[in-house]
């Protein structure tokens, strides 16, 4: 399997001042270099999970049991890193319109990830599984097992599942810590089986755990593929050096970008498949590195769509930008002469989309190219299980290098965490007293109310 990197676009001799710098960026990559030689000899837990197949053998019994079951819907509660994984993995290798037709999906389950709290949503969602309640898999993932949005997403499509059936607790599953956390005292006091997150790995390194496998096996994906793909990345990044080594390049780059003013990193596919890559890679980038004042700020669109969207302010917008596209192409679909009187399509006539979907790509790249905006792309021949776990560790290497560069800790996110603190301070949570009256004493004075 091949991928590969293209950075002619990015450098200030292609595209004049506001491109990257070889000077700065061989610097950059220097110091990962050196930092690479302490890391082979420790490891992050992370790296070393292809390698250990952690739980394989528990997700695989624990996937048949259930498949006897005659499972029609997998509801996967929980979010941010314990959602995003598994949306990006679906996203990837399933037919983009999976719950909408029994042949597509054949014998697997339709899935609805619940990875928000919004009452619309979730009233939605069991309006359309209360029919088949009995025959519903609940999978519950929280690495804390304390999280609000997940912990009362469980309240209520537990009682949901225990109306319907006295057999419910085969059919919930907890993915949590192996001792810390609610979730835990839950599944012992109701009898749920349990998977576990690793000692050492954090919500959105968690992918390549049952985290983001274990429902992949419950839709028939090969997990030993992504784990293939993850390792021999892997296996790349600890023994490539200098500018052969795409980790390295990668995060240098954003990094010097982000040190020449371009602080804001637009991802962007051309590829559906990846759209959810790209919504993975935006939180592990923002969560990672925005700390003490500083780091990027990623963005996503996708192509072609956000031609018509974005296109214009990355143009010609502030020069506060790079973009990063990712390109794969693997369908085709011939475009038929159905207008053979008019000149003005005869362009379009008899070729195939790939050709327009290739063209515009490059279209988008040589308009930021003459406005100066740097740009590069990681070419991904064939999307696969094996490129989506490779892809999976390359920009979990990316992050890593990217934190000794910024010089923080890629590994906490004492922001989000306040915010949960704050959040079931105002839902009156006990010992968080503090907390709420610091919130009560704050009064709103600035208010627009308008009646039309
Ligand atoms: O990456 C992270 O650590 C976070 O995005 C978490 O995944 C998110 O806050 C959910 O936390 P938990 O898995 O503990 O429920």
């Amino acid at each position: 399997m091949t991928i590969t990197l293209d950075m002619s676009n990015a450098f200030s001799d292609r595209i004049g001042s506001h491109g990257l710098d070889r000077k700065i960026l061989n610097e950059n990559i220097a110091v990962l270099d050196r930092y690479n030689k302490d890391l082979a000899a420790a490891p992050y837990p992370f790296m070393r999970l292809p390698e250990t197949r952690f739980q394989f053998h528990e997700m695989n019994i624990l996937a048949e049991t259930i498949k006897k079951k005659d499972i029609r819907n997998l509801v996967l509660l929980g979010i941010g890193g314990s959602a995003l994984g598994t949306e990006t993995i679906f996203n990837a290798l399933l037919h983009p319109f999976h719950n909408y037709d029994k042949e597509i999906r054949r014998e697997k389950p339709r899935y609805f990830i619940v990875d928000n709290i919004d009452p619309h949503k979730i009233n939605a969602i069991i309006e359309i599984i209360k029919p088949e309640i009995e025959k519903t898999l609940l999978v519950v993932i929280s690495k804390s097992g304390e999280t609000p949005e997940t912990i009362s997403q469980f309240m209520i499509f537990k009682e949901l599942m225990k109306k319907a059936s006295n057999d419910f607790q085969e059919r919930i599953i907890l993915i949590t810590d192996k001792e810390k956390g609610i979730l835990n005292k839950i599944a012992k006091e109701d009898g749920y089986r349990t998977l576990n997150v690793p000692d050492g790995i954090g919500g959105r390194f968690s992918v390549l755990t049952p985290v983001g496998l274990f429902p992949a096996i419950v839709m028939d994906i090969s997990v030993d593929e992504i784990m293939d793909g993850a390792q021999s990345m892997f296996v790349h990044v600890e023994n490539k050096t200098g500018m052969d080594n795409i980790a390295f390049t990668l995060a240098a780059t954003l990094y010097s970008m982000d040190k020449q003013g371009k602080s804001i990193h637009v991802i962007m596919p051309y590829c559906e498949r990846l759209s959810g890559f790209a919504d993975w890679f935006r939180q592990l980038e923002g969560e990672s590195l925005g700390k003490g004042g500083n780091g990027p700020t990623p963005t996503k669109s996708v192509g072609v769509t956000d031609q018509h969207s974005q296109l214009q302010l990355y143009v010609d917008g502030p020069k506060d930008k790079c973009v990063l596209f990712f390109y794969s192409a693997q369908d085709k679909r011939p475009i038929p002469d159905s207008f053979p009187y008019l000149d003005d399509v005869a362009y379009l006539a008899e070729k195939d989309l790939q050709e327009l979907f290739h063209a515009e790509f490059q279209g988008t790249g040589l308009s930021l190219n003459d406005a100066g905006t740097p740009n590069f792309t990681l070419f991904v021949k064939e999307i696969s299980s094996y490129t989506l776990g490779a892809l999976f560790s390359l920009f979990e290497m990316v992050i890593v290098y990217l934190g000794v560069l910024y010089k923080v800790n890629a590994f906490d996110q004492p922001g989000v965490e306040q915010g949960k603190i704050y959040t079931k301070a105002i839902m009156g949570k006990k010992g968080l007293e503090k907390e709420r009256s610091k919130i009560e004493t704050l009064s709103s004075f600035s208010k627009t109310t308008i009646t039309f």
